[in-house]
């Protein structure tokens, strides 16, 4: 009998549900199998468990465990608790998303074993290095074997580290492979926000860890609650850091409405329905292009450039007055009008099962 093919998908952080998903649902219907082993870099209910119900993904077959520490803690004990569990599944592959580090601790282990290493959402590069994620991008890029790409940048970006061309496929965006299936769940606005609302997303180290930003940032949010109801999902990094800078109830008095982390479906609802977005997140500055929801990414450079050059997203740096400049120009005008970039059209994780289907055959 044939042996069956067998990929080892691994996530371990919130922006790497989404991404699993439709691969995994696509190798599934290949007839691959693809055991999902989780990190537990996250691990809270609303950070974890919650993805798992909402996007309807497996239940992991192994968990870690590792928790929080460290960059150099967390991502060593990924990679000592993953190499017993890789000799025991003896997969064909490791598959591996995003840019979290579990990406590069799982990547790390498996290039050293002679495993063949798949990395989805590869090739995208900020040219920032103070970015934990730049180093994991840039290092799993190495070390991997099948590079499957968003956007067609990427692609220039992997050549010029020395990538062989062959080793990559542009198959698109499987992250909205997720939003188009998931669209008509999203979860309907709270009560008194159908006039419009805007919705901030910010955790960035470089955002919320030094106290002077952050409260600049804080200061920022509280003239756009002037103007429209601003809604605030916290994410735990950032609740630790506003209760340490003693910036809640600057936020609360002026009326922004803060939230734990909200489940896919809720943050799709409230991003759908949103007159602006502000963020600091990779994912959402896709996610707002996808829907065509004006977004202000609050950074000083993007991995993601396609949403910038054909999407509905801005670059605005850190700086209160550039980005209150942004914003009102958005709600005099409703903000740039956007495409959807090509492939991205919920069918990327039916072309990486069709490419590792090919190529890849099951180990003896
Ligand atoms: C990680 C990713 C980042 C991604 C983000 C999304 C890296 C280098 N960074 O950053 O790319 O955008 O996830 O959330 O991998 N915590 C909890 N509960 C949890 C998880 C974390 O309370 O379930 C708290 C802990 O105090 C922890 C802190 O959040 O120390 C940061 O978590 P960590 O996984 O180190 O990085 P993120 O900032 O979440």
């Amino acid at each position: 009998m044939k042996k069956q093919l067998n990929i080892l998908c691994v996530v371990g952080a919130r922006p790497n549900f989404m991404k699993i998903g439709p691969v995994v649902a696509a190798l599934g219907r290949a007839g691959v199998s693809a055991p999902l082993v989780h990190t537990g870099q996250h691990y809270d209910e609303a950070m974890n468990d919650r993805f798992f119900t909402d996007l309807g993904l497996p239940r992991p077959e192994v968990n870690l465990e590792v928790g929080s520490g460290t960059h150099a803690q967390q991502t060593a004990e990924i990679m000592i608790r993953f190499e017993p569990v890789l000799d025991r599944l003896a997969p064909s592959a490791v598959l591996v998303v995003g840019d979290v580090n579990s990406t590069i601790a799982c990547a790390l282990v498996a290039a050293k074993k002679g495993i063949p290493v798949v990395h989805v959402e590869a090739g995208l590069r900020s040219y920032d290095r103070t970015m934990p994620e730049e180093i994991n991008r840039i290092l799993t890029d190495q070390l991997s074997d099948y590079l499957f790409t968003t956007e067609q940048d990427a692609e220039n970006n992997l050549v010029k580290e020395g990538i062989p061309p062959e080793k990559i496929f542009f198959v698109g965006n499987v992250m909205i492979d997720t939003l188009l299936a998931n669209l008509d769940r999203a979860k309907p606005l709270p009560d008194g926000l159908q006039g419009g609302h805007g919705l901030v997303t910010l955790h960035r180290p470089s955002n919320v860890d030094d106290a002077v930003i952050l409260t600049r940032l804080v200061d920022c949010l509280v003239q756009m609650a002037g103007e429209l109801p601003v809604l605030f999902p916290v994410h735990p990094r950032t609740r630790s850091k506003l209760e340490a800078a003693t910036l809640v109830n600057r936020l609360t008095d002026a009326g922004i409405i803060l939230l734990p982390p909200q489940g896919y479906l809720e943050m799709l609802g409230l991003m759908k329905s949103a007159k602006v977005v502000v963020t600091d997140s990779g994912g959402i500055q896709e996610e707002t292009t996808a829907l065509g929801v004006p977004c202000l990414t609050v950074r000083e450079n993007t991995e993601r450039p396609i949403t910038i050059d054909k999407g509905t997203n801005t670059l605005v740096g850190i700086d209160p007055a550039h980005i209150l400049a942004a914003f009102h120009d958005i709600l005099a005008t409703g903000g740039k009008a956007g495409r959807i970039p090509d492939l991205w059209d919920g069918k990327a994780g039916e072309r990486i099962a069709h490419v590792l289907t090919e190529r890849l055959s099951p180990l003896p």
